[in-house]
């Protein structure tokens, strides 16, 4: 059968329903072809770069599919210095990145003073970057800190919408605390950023659309979304992974019903497939985060098998945004307020 046109009007809203019915009666070409004009329309051409610096591997959380849980003893554990840090965000900021994040694994609260203290550093240094911070569910006081600091900005995954899944994978944490964490650093005036991963073992379909739902009713500024991908040295080594087409449909999908939010094409997807961040672009992801950890300790941030640890040239990368009809884009690139117009997906039979 072939899928529903899906017909765009602008100055209405979106309707979850009305984008629900496109993902299950339209083909992938047709669900991402319009995920990409709406991406345009709102977002333009650019894709926005936000250097990654991978600035601790420590965890104390033992999630079922990382690398770096803490049970796996393989991992060789690091924490880079203030100042290599600081060396880092330099260098990219000679590179014209104007947006970094900071990403760790879960902290222990006494670290993060430590964590604190750097950001004030970047600050003073940069006043003018974006500062993202992406090291895990603490309190609402230590996010407070972390903001007085100088952080704008935090990407939390809540990584799957069903309670019993995220205890199961997830150290036996709820889903709820999780959440807790998110509105907290939405009212203490963080950007947020959330997400999911796919295809993880138990997931089912419901779930999976219970996932992309859950972003939207809480309004994410960012979403990253990436494939499940099974890492030897856990639990889940023997699980399979679903096929890359779900992340492009995932990709369409979220991108319907957040016209707004930014949308990373994640290192998970350019793991799977070797043109995995192209295709996401094609379904309607609009940010790149280069890796700019020093390697040797990138290396040991391995969080899923064949992670890319190469700082690659974004001139490269750039490259091969041209043919897609997209380009690199430096700058702080904040979340878009709605309010402007905004866009009705509709059904036409
Ligand atoms: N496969 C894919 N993504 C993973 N992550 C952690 N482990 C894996 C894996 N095995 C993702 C989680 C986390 C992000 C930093 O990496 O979604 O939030
Ligand atoms: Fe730690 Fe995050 Fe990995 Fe869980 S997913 S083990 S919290 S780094």
């Amino acid at each position: 059968m072939k899928g529903a046109e899906i017909e765009m009007e602008p100055n209405e809203p979106l309707s979850a329903e009305d984008a629900i019915a496109a993902y299950r009666t339209s083909t992938t070409e047709e669900l991402t072809r319009t995920a990409r004009a709406l991406t345009e329309r709102i977002h333009g051409k650019g894709i926005w770069v936000r250097g990654l610096v991978e600035i601790s591997n420590r965890c104390r959380r033992n999630c079922l599919y990382c690398g770096i849980r803490r049970g796996n003893e393989e991992v060789v554990r690091y924490t880079m210095s203030g100042p290599e840090v600081l060396s880092v965000v330099e260098r990219g900021v000679g590179r014209k990145i104007w947006s970094f994040v900071l990403q760790s694994g879960e902290l222990d609260p006494i670290k993060t003073d430590d964590l604190a203290r750097l950001v004030e550093s970047i600050r003073s240094k940069w006043p003018d970057i974006a500062l993202t911070l992406s090291c895990g569910t603490l309190s609402r006081s230590e996010y407070r800190r972390l903001k007085a600091a100088g952080a704008d900005r935090y990407l939390l995954r809540f990584e799957t919408s069903d309670e019993k899944l995220f205890a199961k994978l997830r150290d036996r944490s709820t889903l709820k605390r999780r959440l807790r964490a998110l509105t907290d650093l939405k009212e203490l005036g963080y950007q947020t950023g959330s997400g999911f991963m796919l295809g993880l073992p138990g997931e089912t379909p419901e779930i999976r659309m219970g996932n992309a739902l859950l972003c939207k009713t809480m309004e994410c500024d960012m979403v990253g979304i990436g494939p499940f991908i099974p890492h030897p040295g856990t639990p889940l080594h023997s699980a399979r992974s679903e096929s890359f087409e779900l992340t492009e449909r995932m990709t369409a999908f979220v991108r319907l019903l957040l016209p707004f939010a930014h949308v990373p094409a994640t290192t998970a997807a350019g793991t799977m497939d070797e043109r995995g961040r192209e295709r996401m672009i094609m379904a309607g992801a609009n940010v790149v985060m280069p890796n700019i950890t020093p390697q040797e300790y990138a290396r040991h941030y391995f969080l899923y098998p064949g992670k890319s640890v190469l700082d690659e040239k974004m001139e490269n990368f750039g490259k091969r945004l041209t043919p897609l009809g997209r380009e690199l884009r430096f700058g702080r690139g904040d979340c878009l307020k709605p309010g402007e117009p905004t866009i009705n997906i509709k059904r036409s039979a």
